[in-house]
């Protein structure tokens, strides 16, 4: 019998209607549109406004436009997982929140916490339920609603979060064709660089947490861009050599959205183009576990079956990676 891998069969994303500008932060903060744009490249986010709206809310039009694509019902899932480091509560998971609110009846689900790297954690994951053949319907969502967890008076992250989520649905395939391989790493030190130090059972949630803004997006931005940058390259660049992967080989990158130089300094490193480069960081800046698969739903019209994707993050743990997947169908027709 030939091997099973965990084909991408459909994918699909969603970002709330409210565009917060550089324009509008530079009244938050003191800032300028020009210095977020040279130092970032990012020229405006998505926030999701509303009383009570989690990430679940984020997740829901992703998983029901998969379904749809896909001519499935909920029903059909046999496995959500949510990679998130916002979810609607801190337990239960988002992902059941999300099977309750779709009607994925059939369906079990957990949340997996990896940051910025948290798709990529999660489609290996889903990728193995489906490679056991024992699960035929594996839906990876990563999703966050950063601005829940971001202060909007510290300059120096305000201006780099938004909120949005994409995700796909793995089916089993015997062509070769989906998740090839992948290369995922943590270093728990960098704990110390990006954090949300409160709210956790370290130091739950008080009046004093409060005051102190501990519940919010602490980063020292110069040490994680500085790791992102060699980590994210050097992850991309081995998946790649351990496949014999040469740049012309490969159709794309789909690069975490962090921050502009980091991606073309991954992509620089990989000996890849610009064009050959997923960026949409100017238009949603960084939504943590939703960037790669928000740029595989935008990228999908130009996506050919067969075409070779290289995957890369990093982030928040530290954690970080890089997937090589086999495209499996013509994104035109989908
Ligand atoms: O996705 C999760 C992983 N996260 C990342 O990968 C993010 C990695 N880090 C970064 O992307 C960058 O470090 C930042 C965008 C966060 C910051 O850019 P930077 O070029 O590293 O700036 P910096 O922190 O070295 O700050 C340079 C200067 C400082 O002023 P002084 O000390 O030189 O006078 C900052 O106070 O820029 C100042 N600054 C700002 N100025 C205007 C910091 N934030 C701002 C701001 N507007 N928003």
């Amino acid at each position: 019998m030939s091997k099973i891998t965990a084909a991408i069969t459909a994918v699909g994303g969603y970002v709330p209607d409210y565009v917060l500008t550089n324009q509008e932060l530079e009244k938050l903060v003191e800032t300028t549109d020009e210095w977020i744009m040279t130092r970032t490249g990012i020229k405006e986010r998505r926030i999701l406004k509303g009383e009570g709206k989690g990430t679940s809310e984020l997740c829901v039009p992703v998983a029901l436009e998969i379904c749809k694509k896909r001519g499935i019902t909920p029903e059909d899932i046999d496995l959500l997982i949510v990679a998130t480091v916002t979810p609607d509560m801190v337990f239960p998971a988002t992902a059941n929140v999300v099977t309750d609110k779709i009607g994925a009846k059939n369906a079990f689900g957990f949340d997996i916490s990896a940051a910025c790297s948290g798709f990529l954690y999660a489609l290996d994951t889903g990728a193995k339920f489906i490679e056991s053949g024992k699960y035929k319907k594996v839906m990876v969502i990563g999703a966050d609603k950063m601005s829940s967890i971001i202060d909007y008076t510290d300059r120096t992250t305000c201006i780099i979060f938004g909120d949005g989520a994409g995700g796909v649905l793995l089916e089993p395939n015997t062509e070769g064709f989906g998740l090839v391989d992948s290369v995922l790493k943590s270093d728990g030190h960098g704990r110390e660089f990006l954090n949300m130090k409160a709210g956790g059972s370290n130091y739950p949630a008080s009046a004093e947490t409060v005051a102190n803004r501990q519940h919010y997006v602490f980063q020292e931005g110069k040490t994680v861009f500085k790791y992102a940058v060699a980590n994210m390259a050097d992850a991309a660049r081995t998946v790649m050599d351990r496949n014999q992967l040469t740049a012309a080989d490969v159709a794309w990158l789909v690069p975490h959205q962090a921050n502009l130089r980091i991606i073309s300094a991954t992509a620089d490193h990989m000996g890849l183009p610009k064009e050959k480069t997923m960026i949409n960081i100017h238009r949603f800046g960084n939504t943590t576990a939703g960037t790669i698969p928000l740029c595989l739903w935008e990228w999908e019209p130009q996506l050919k079956k067969g075409d070779n994707l290289i995957l890369a993050a990093f982030g928040g743990g530290f954690t970080w990676g890089a997937s090589y997947v086999k495209w499996a169908y013509d994104g035109k027709k989908a």
